[in-house]
């Protein structure tokens, strides 16, 4: 799989920063740093050739959006869809949770084009709004597709908080999710051969993979770690701060562009690549 260049994930989060600072300090849901945020990942994959569209919900008396984007070509029949929230707290701009896994995604998005990848399955990536009021755009974008649409999404992976400041490197247990996937927990896992050891870790409902759980889709995803401590044995083996959350700064205004920890962010973004490059059918073994 190609290496994400972390300077480009980078340069998403500080234009990330610059739409909350610009926009009262927010990409909250009903607010104007959220649809800013979305033009902003929809203008990078309408450039390079995706198909995207921006999906409408009304939560809580304000407009909310998804945003969608397929990569032409591959088995529609045999999609492989990635996803992750946009949308921040109203405390702060949300750049750990969760501009990291939307400027990984995209990121990966653009790299799929820059290679102009003909994969054998359908590529899909989506871009959640109003997670952080319950899930309801995942939820939302779940429940108004078409059974027969439904049926078509085979894998959905899940990304959201993955560049934490005294970050774990977390895989989601297939055991811990009604659709858990041994082949997508597997693959993730494999992606850090050689790179740095993983955990297993059961985040049972908390991110929007849970809508497509729930709807009998297999899911898998990556994390850095939220407002849980480090422990000693997790320190020896990651570096880092025992006895300290994986972010101090989660849903606080400290979430700011200074709240990341770059290397976990390559790492992750690399991750996410190579799960792609594995799962997509792109002809190249060992990806
Ligand atoms: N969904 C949580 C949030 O946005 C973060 C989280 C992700 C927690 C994954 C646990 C597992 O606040
Ligand atoms: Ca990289
Ligand atoms: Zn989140
Ligand atoms: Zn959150
Ligand atoms: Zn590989």
């Amino acid at each position: 799989a190609p290496d994400i260049p972390l300077a480009n994930v980078q340069a998403h989060l500080n234009s990330l920063q610059t739409i909350a600072t610009n926009n009262g300090g927010n990409r909250a849901h009903g607010r104007p740093g959220y649809r800013a945020s979305l033009d902003y990942i929809k203008a990078k994959l309408d450039a390079v050739g995706y198909t995207t569209s921006v999906q409408q919900f009304t939560h809580g008396g304000a407009t909310g959006y998804n945003l969608t984007a397929d990569w032409p070509g591959g088995d529609a029949n045999n999609t492989l869809m990635l996803g992750g929230h946009l949308d921040s707290v109203g405390a702060g701009p949300g750049i750990n949770d969760n501009g990291t896994g939307s400027a990984g995604i995209l990121e990966v998005a653009l790299t799929v084009a820059r290679e102009n990848l003909k994969p054998e399955r359908h590529l899909r990536f989506g871009w959640w709004g109003a997670e952080e009021l319950g899930l309801v755009g995942s939820n939302y974008y779940v429940a108004q597709l078409p059974s027969a649409e439904r049926s078509r999404i085979k894998a959905y992976l899940n990304f959201d908080m993955i560049g934490s400041p005294n970050p774990g490197y977390f895989v989601y247990s297939a055991s811990g999710q009604p659709t858990g996937s041994a082949q997508l927990q597997q693959t993730l896992q494999a992606a850090f051969n050689g790179v740095v050891a993983t955990e297993l870790t059961s985040v049972g409902g908390r991110s929007d993979h849970a809508a497509f759980a729930r709807a009998g889709i297999p899911v898998g995803g990556l994390f850095t770690g939220a407002e849980s401590v480090k422990t000693a044995a997790q320190a020896a083996k990651w570096g880092g701060s025992s006895g300290v959350a994986f972010d101090r700064c989660y849903h606080r205004a400290c979430d700011n562009i200074g709240n990341l920890n770059t290397t976990a962010l390559d790492r992750m973004s690399d991750a996410i690549a190579h799960a792609v490059w594995a799962l997509a059918g792109v002809g190249t073994p060992g990806g």
